[in-house]
């Protein structure tokens, strides 16, 4: 889940889509590869001995912590924001988490990996480690700009370092019903007709309630607009 804008979705979208899924009846794992730990905080998990950065860079164990059925967490602290340089030392810098990945993935149906809000080493592992890609858009002033670098970067990337890459899909969300907001919502679809998918994320503050109280949404209310959304999203994965 990438976009190197910040508060766009990516956590929200991570967990909630996450859960979705476990609901479906698929095993999930969500990795949270942010050093602001958002999304260990909004799944109720903090204050953790161990976390992502030190699987990445001390070669322990990766830690997997449950947090409900057929959903597990590899949590991520503050710790990893010295991850950037370390890894930057390290020839195999960038394959890391493919590495420790391959221990794990075939335990799971879908594998998600919340990006942190930049195109550095950190977001480029989970590129490298992942099979397909969806890009979050937030319906907001501005939102349309920087999508051609990511496009650029999965381009490069796909040329060398993971030639088997795909676009799952550009996510549009916080959608409200303002005409400003629906219009970019329309350009993006414009400019992107094959990637952008059906399902929209309306903007719903149950949502920022729920990962406030370290819930996802159908924990915390299963009725919200919010809920059926990443239903519905969760339904057009698995159609994908
Ligand atoms: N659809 C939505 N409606 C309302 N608020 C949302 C929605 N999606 C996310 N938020 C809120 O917006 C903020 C940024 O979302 P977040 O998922 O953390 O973005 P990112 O991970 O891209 O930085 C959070 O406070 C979150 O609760
Ligand atoms: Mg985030």
């Amino acid at each position: 889940m990438v976009n190197h804008k910040g508060g766009v979705g990516k956590t929200t979208s991570t967990l909630n889509l996450g859960k979705a899924l476990s609901l479906h009846g698929k095993k999930v794992l969500l990795i949270d590869i942010d050093p602001q730990a958002n999304l260990s905080q909004s799944s109720g998990i903090e204050d953790i001995a161990t976390s992502i950065y030190n699987a990445m860079c001390d070669s322990a164990p990766l830690p997997i912590v449950n947090i409900g059925t057929n959903l597990d967490l590899v949590p991520a602290d503050l710790d990893l924001s010295e991850a950037e340089l370390r890894l930057q030392a390290d020839v195999n810098g960038y394959f890391i988490l493919k590495k420790i990945l391959k221990t794990v993935h075939t335990k799971y149906d879908y594998v998600l990996i919340d990006c942190p809000p930049s195109l550095g080493i950190l977001t480029l592992n989970a590129l490298i480690a992942s099979t397909s890609v969806m890009i979050i858009v937030q319906s907001e002033y501005l939102a349309v700009k920087g999508l051609q670098t990511i496009f650029s970067l999965i381009e490069r990337l796909k040329e060398n370092l993971n030639a088997d890459l795909t676009i799952l899909g550009l996510l549009i969300t916080q959608l409200n019903p303002t005409v400003f907001r629906k219009s970019i919502a329309k350009t993006v679809q414009d400019l992107y007709p094959k990637y952008v998918l059906q399902t929209i994320i309306h903007q719903n503050i149950t949502l920022a309630e729920a990962s406030s109280a370290g819930k996802d949404i159908f924990s915390y209310d299963a009725t919200c607009i919010g809920a059926k959304d990443y239903d519905a999203l969760a339904q057009e994965v698995l159609t994908k």
